[in-house]
């Protein structure tokens, strides 16, 4: 919701132009909000070229920013993308909590379904241990699931291998190919009361979003899908992890400094856009 200094409007329209729920209307010369359904995206707040739009309940003050204060370069840009890889080998260094807090603002900002913003992330940068080894348990139990049904997908067949043979890396050997042994992973969750649709893209867009501010701070990732599908097979997992009333495991990615340097990028498949 927002208020309008009527001093300061000059009556423009650029707010009521940009207001997605129609929800502010310029009225003899002055903006004037509803705030009925106001979602509180911010949009008249930003757009008001003389600052008389505020908002009545943001939790953080807004930034006066031009377009010039983010300029990026298109082709660095593209290249970053094209060389971005998944990490799955990390140095044994810790990762500066100040550092940290700056990737996962990142995922904070990033764009939500009808600006729900009802995604949190935790963090586990202490100790990995009792996550890894319960990770690894129920994948090992969803593996025995999958190997006893003669109807099971090769693919899960295939990844149950996988799975089984994680568990014994790592309980035998001491290796971890579930997160890979990184300093600190981190576990997206969203509350998805009134909002199904969105969360996992939602959180998919913080992650994508993270993983690059992450990158240009020397940091790399992995995406542990398989969190998820440990978190079905073993709902206790939630409690584990945190998880409040309502909440949902999205996704969860490994992050540290890696400890291995690719030198090109990979071939992926052929363009498959249709132009209508
Ligand atoms: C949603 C998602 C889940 C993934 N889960 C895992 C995982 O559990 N373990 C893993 O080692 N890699 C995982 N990956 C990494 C993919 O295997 C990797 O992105 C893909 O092979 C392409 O390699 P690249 O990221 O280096 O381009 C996941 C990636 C995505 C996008």
């Amino acid at each position: 919701m927002v208020k309008v200094d009527p001093d300061k409007c000059i009556g423009c329209g650029a707010c009521e132009k940009d207001c997605l729920l129609s929800e502010i209307h310029v009225v003899e010369g002055k903006a004037v909000p509803t705030n009925k359904t106001c979602f509180d995206c911010g949009h008249c707040v930003a757009i008001c070229p003389v600052g008389a739009v505020t908002p009545l309940t943001g939790e953080e003050e807004v930034v006066p920013m031009t377009a010039e204060d983010c300029r990026l370069d298109t082709e660095n840009l593209m290249n970053a993308f094209r060389f971005r890889r998944t990490i799955r080998t990390f140095r044994d260094e810790k990762i500066d909590r100040k550092i940290l807090e700056k990737v996962l603002e990142v995922g904070r900002i990033s764009p939500t379904g009808m600006n729900s913003q009802e995604i949190r992330f935790v963090v586990f940068d202490k100790d990995l241990k009792e996550l890894t080894e319960r990770g690894l348990k129920a994948l090992s139990a969803l593996a025995d699931d999958y190997l006893s049904d003669p109807a099971s997908p090769k693919a899960m067949v295939a990844y149950s291998h996988m799975w089984k043979n994680m568990y014994r890396q790592y309980f035998e050997e001491g290796t971890d190919r579930l997160f890979y042994d990184p300093p600190a992973v981190v576990v997206v969750l969203a509350n998805t009361k009134y909002n199904k649709l969105t969360p996992p893209i939602d959180g998919a867009i913080a992650c994508a979003n993270m993983e690059m501010v992450a990158r240009s701070m020397g940091l790399g990732t992995c995406y542990i899908g398989f969190l998820l599908r440990a978190v079905l097979k073993d709902p206790s997992l939630k409690e584990f992890i945190g998880l409040k009333e309502h909440e949902e495991l999205i996704t969860a990615f490994s992050i540290g400094y890696p400890g291995v340097k690719y030198y090109r990028t990979v071939p992926r498949k052929k363009d498959k856009t249709e132009w209508r």
